[in-house]
């Protein structure tokens, strides 16, 4: 008899993931899966990207082997687990879905009502959202109890921080299933309610908005900004680093959200200068240039 998707323990090792979105979350969050058991299918309505990221899964993977972090039998075992789909419909017999699509409402309403024609009523459907309403997420669904948030930090086979994310209607099962399942697959579940931001994205977005801010009025350059933070601030990256990780389109899509949720509240503006960034393609890493293009010469240290 097969395992019971939300029983308030974890999710069994043996229950197919499906991921939607195979950009830089949903490859991290696939990765993450597959190590940890899981049959994991992975969907991109790009069929390219999806083949793409299962072949950087498996470079990934290979270095974690390497490093001494991962033995040969395991990555190879999480590498078999691991497939491309091209049709959503082959999530059909998945106990829970991961999306990470593009951060736009709409779009992410339309894959939810998809999801639940598709999958069984039991299974869980969780969004990577970093800043979407759960709530808004599951509206016109039959099943809204069954929507999540289950926010991974980039890059998510590294860092151990997952929000889970309540909406209004979301069963208190299904919580419990994403902390027990979040917790199996080596990570720190941190509960959060469902407004704009959660946690990490409401403290961080001034953080950005203001180094933003900082860099327009000319006073201090983006490589000494991240230098400071970094070398003598204690942060791992400064936040234009962080920024060219994320994605500056991703990172300004968030800003947008959380500061139309905050009614245009001044303290989370999105920056003009990150507005002009995006529009001229410089994304960040994934562009091979965002803030930073890579010639800036590295400053002195500070005496
Ligand atoms: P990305 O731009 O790297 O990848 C998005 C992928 O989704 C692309 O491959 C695109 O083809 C695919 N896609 C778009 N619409 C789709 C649809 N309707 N059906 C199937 N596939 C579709 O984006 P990234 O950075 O991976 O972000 C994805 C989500 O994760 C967003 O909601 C973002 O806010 C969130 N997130 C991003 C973080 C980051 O550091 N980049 C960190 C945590 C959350």
């Amino acid at each position: 008899m097969p395992e019971p998707v939300t029983s308030a323990g974890a999710l069994a090792a043996t229950v197919p993931v499906g991921v939607v979105g195979a950009g830089t979350m949903g490859a991290g969050i696939a990765q993450v899966a597959a190590v940890a058991g899981h049959p994991v299918r992975l969907h991109d309505q790009d069929g390219a990207a999806a083949e793409r990221a299962v072949t950087t899964v498996g470079t990934h993977l290979d270095r974690a082997v390497a490093k001494g972090r991962l033995s040969d039998t395991d990555a190879a075992a999480a590498t078999d687990r691991l497939s491309s789909v091209t049709a959503l419909d082959d999530l059909a017999g998945c106990g829970l879905v991961v999306e990470a699509i593009v951060e736009d409402l709409a779009v992410k309403q339309q894959l939810f009502a998809d999801l639940e024609r598709i999958c069984a009523a039991d299974a869980v459907l969780a969004s990577n959202t970093s800043s979407l309403s759960v709530d808004d997420l599951a509206l016109g669904l039959a099943g809204p109890g069954r929507v999540a948030g289950l926010h991974f930090f980039n890059p998510a086979p590294v860092l151990p921080l997952v929000e889970v994310v309540a909406g209004a209607r979301t069963d208190p099962a299904v919580l419990d299933t994403l902390v027990a399942t979040a917790r199996r697959w080596g990570k720190t579940p941190v509960r959060a309610a469902s407004t704009p931001g959660f946690i990490v994205n409401r403290v961080a977005r001034p953080y950005y908005g203001e180094a933003f801010r900082l860099l327009e009025s000319g006073l201090v350059d983006a490589v000494t900004v991240d230098a400071m933070l970094r070398e003598s601030g204690g942060f791992r990256m400064g936040p234009f680093e962080l920024i060219d990780l994320i994605g500056l389109d991703v990172n300004l899509a968030v800003s947008r959200s959380v500061w139309e949720a905050f009614d245009r509240d001044p303290r989370f503006e999105p920056s003009p200068l990150q507005e002009r960034l995006v529009a001229d393609g410089r994304l960040g890493r994934k562009t091979g240039h965002g803030v930073h293009t890579g010639d800036e010469p590295r400053p002195a240290p500070s005496t």
